[in-house]
């Protein structure tokens, strides 16, 4: 470069004296410039193909290294290119993390493109689709013909509701959401759960509506005979006996559902206090016996003076609840045997009837809200259905599990299982055994 400038000055100087007429170099001045702007020409076009080669490579190289003004614009382009180089690198980095980070989620995600081709999808698409690689036509993985339907309506403001191959029992919600560039984004939504909850939800209400329904229909059935017939004073007092025995299951119903929403809502560990079960089992045989009036044999047998850490209500309302059952579903005659016993320091409270007993079919719902072998016996002796959903959830509250042994036409037992870690001696006695405790001198 150095060379082509000299050439350049040294011809321009010797062009000059020329024009002045101090030396008579015209010609060789003239063969002096030309060489040195060919020079330059020669210089610049073989810079140009340099770069031009580099261009073609299919992995960027190093730039071609320059002298002079080159050498600075070869410096420039290449600093350029190291700064883009981080960037891409960040972009790239925070692309892995998107990725990683949609790939947790439970939603299956696909990108699709205009002719609804997989242009992307994530792991929860992969696993929910079976979808592999990318550029096969959504419907190679989706086949349902509600979706294929879906896709042909061209109508995307709902999501379309399916059961798809290899996911027995469940329900996916697929919808599809315009993007940017004819993009779309299908999103595959599991709503077992949210359905099985609505439709829980769906029943509760019908249940209560039809629990509260039956015994109005009879109070406003007698209200208005007493109000349009005249009768004689006794009959009148059967009527109003009669409203009086719907109120009360209508009380119970509101009772009930009232302790299984606190039930639900409270906080166990808050409430916890030592609950001594043999007196608390004492008690309620005692209130058994009154309901029965005389009909069964009950008996008690009470073999551990262990205590539960619990809520002294909810446990007072299992075992009620329990003991109810036993009178409600024994014939008279019958016996009721309750038992509070530690076994391999696991508190084990039963309560065993001589009763009609349960067909093994129904045992596995019998927790469940309103629900009852016989609802035109149950209803007739006053039940609501709530029982054993209450026992269950003051069971579940206190870690504790439900066992059921029933035959029909030979009787039940219910036993509730209470873990080791919340059976405890009760305080009082611990503390009279450390008193009797021989004292060592230090
Ligand atoms: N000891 C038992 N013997 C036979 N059947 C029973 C016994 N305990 C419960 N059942 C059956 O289980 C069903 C559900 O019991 P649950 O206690 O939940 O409701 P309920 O007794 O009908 O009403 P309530 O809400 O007043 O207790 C009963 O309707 C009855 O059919
Ligand atoms: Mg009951």
């Amino acid at each position: 470069m150095v060379v082509v400038r000299t050439l350049l000055i040294v011809g321009a100087l010797l062009l000059v004296a020329a024009v002045l007429g101090l030396l008579d170099y015209s010609a060789t001045a003239v063969w002096v410039l030309v060489t040195g702007l060919c020079s330059l020409i020669a210089y610049d076009t073989v810079y140009l193909a340099r770069l031009h080669h580099w261009s073609g490579l299919p992995r960027k190289r190093e730039l071609p290294i320059g002298i002079g003004a080159w050498g600075q614009i070869l410096d420039r382009i290449s600093r350029f290119m190291r700064q883009d180089a981080i960037e891409r690198g960040d972009t790239a980095a925070e692309l892995e993390r998107l990725h990683a980070a949609v790939d947790l989620l439970p939603d299956g995600l696909v990108v699709l493109d205009r002719f609804d081709h997989v242009q992307w999808s994530n792991r929860a698409a992969q696993r929910i689709h079976g979808i592999f690689g990318t550029r096969r036509p959504i419907d190679h993985f989706v086949r349902q013909p509600e979706f294929l339907e879906y896709l042909r309506a061209n109508n995307f403001s709902e999501p379309v509701a399916l059961s798809l191959p290899g996911q027995q029992g469940r329900v996916f919600a697929m919808k599809i959401e315009p993007t940017v560039d004819a993009y779309r984004l299908l999103i595959t939504r599991d709503i077992t759960d949210a359905n099985l909850l609505e439709q829980v939800r769906r029943d509760f209400v019908a249940n209560v509506s039809h629990e509260i329904r039956t015994p109005l229909t009879v109070v406003s059935g007698f209200v208005e005979t007493l109000m349009e017939i005249e009768m004689p004073h006794e009959e009148q007092i059967r009527c109003l006996e009669l409203i009086k025995r719907q109120t009360v299951t209508m009380e119970r119903l509101v009772e009930d559902l009232l302790t299984l929403s606190s039930l639900e809502s409270a906080n166990l560990k808050a409430e916890a206090s030592e609950v001594a079960i043999g007196p608390l089992l004492q008690t309620l045989i005692a209130d058994s016996r009154v309901v029965s009036a005389g009909r069964h044999k009950i008996e008690a047998s009470i073999e551990a003076v262990e205590s539960v850490m619990g809520v002294s209500s909810e446990l007072d309302s299992a075992i009620r609840n329990l003991l109810t059952n036993a009178v409600r579903y024994t014939p008279d005659g019958g016996s009721i045997a309750a038992s509070w016993r530690v076994v391999n320091g696991e508190g084990v409270l039963a309560v065993t009837d001589t009763g009609i007993g349960i067909a093994a079919e129904h045992l596995p719902r019998l927790t469940e809200r309103f629900y009852r072998v016989d609802r035109g016996r149950s209803r007739d002796t006053g039940g609501t259905g709530l029982g054993l959903a209450i026992v269950k959830h003051v069971a579940q509250r206190h870690q504790a599990r439900l066992e059921i042994d029933s035959r029909i036409g030979v009787g039940s037992t219910f036993r509730l299982h209470f873990p080791k870690a919340l059976v405890i001696m009760p305080t009082r006695l611990r503390q009279s055994a450390e008193l009797t405790e021989p004292q060592t001198d230090s």
